[in-house]
């Protein structure tokens, strides 16, 4: 079980002599197996949120707990291994490797991977690629794709380390609408499929209704839960 229990959560950025309080007070349960949008204006504090919950940022108070686990209290090794096998991210604008192929940009977060088999690790990277659509392309490099199809090559980079949790900020806000729900649908067929815990951020109303449960930010608060 991976829930995600937040607690009495604030992050302060300090600006020079002003502070911005860019998450006041958040108190959040997100149950294993979820599909969850984070959604509100700009500004509001998405991509703090899930920064937070992704290791990438610190919180200025407040407990994030993962499975039960003080995410915060890990040190610095522990971190960065948390980071790399029991979470997955995709970004907005995609972040492939150019120099790289599909097959190769897949590949990646399985370096540090060491207990794995080069054969499993072969059968997880076509596994993954044959689930996204792009078996065809598999010795391309990302500028020979599309954006759509950049954005499933990075879904299938983020699922290549089995992660519990897929943390996505903004996934479809560099794709066409059409696009983006198809985005959408592969990230949902995997959820419901392996269970993976989904949490998305958007301003996209469409993108919105596609979650099993919207958690709506405004000015660093919660709206509803
Ligand atoms: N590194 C930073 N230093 C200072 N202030 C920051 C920093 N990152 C974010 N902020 C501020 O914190 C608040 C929340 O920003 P955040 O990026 O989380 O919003 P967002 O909801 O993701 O917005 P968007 O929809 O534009 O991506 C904003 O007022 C922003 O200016
Ligand atoms: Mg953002």
């Amino acid at each position: 079980m991976s829930n995600i229990s937040i607690k009495a959560l604030c992050k302060d950025y300090y600006l020079g002599k002003t502070i911005v309080h860019a998450l006041k007070n958040i108190n959040l349960e997100i149950a294993t197996g979820s599909f969850v949008c984070v959604a509100g204006p700009s500004g509001s504090g998405k991509t703090t949120l899930l920064n937070i919950i992704g290791l990438i940022d610190e919180a200025t108070k407040g407990d994030v707990h993962i499975a039960g686990e003080d995410i915060q209290a890990l040190s610095e090794k522990l971190r960065t291994r948390y980071r790399n096998q029991t979470l997955g991210f995709i970004f907005q604008s995609f972040n492939l490797m150019p120099v790289l192929n599909i097959y190769e940009n897949i590949h990646l977060p399985l370096i540090l991977h060491k207990e794995l088999s080069k054969k499993e690790k072969n059968a997880r990277i076509m596994e993954l690629i044959e689930a996204v659509g792009l078996t065809e392309y598999i010795k391309h490099k990302p500028y020979e794709l599309s954006g759509g199809q950049r954005q499933r090559v990075a879904i299938a980079r983020a699922l290549v380390t089995h992660p519990k949790i897929v943390l996505a900020d903004e996934p479809t806000a560099n794709l066409d609408s059409v696009t983006g729900s198809e985005v959408l649908t592969l990230m949902q067929s995997i959820n419901k499929s392996r269970g993976t815990t989904f949490i998305f951020s958007s301003h996209d109303q469409h993108i919105m209704d596609r979650a099993e449960r919207a958690i709506r930010l405004r000015d660093g608060k919660l709206e509803e839960a």
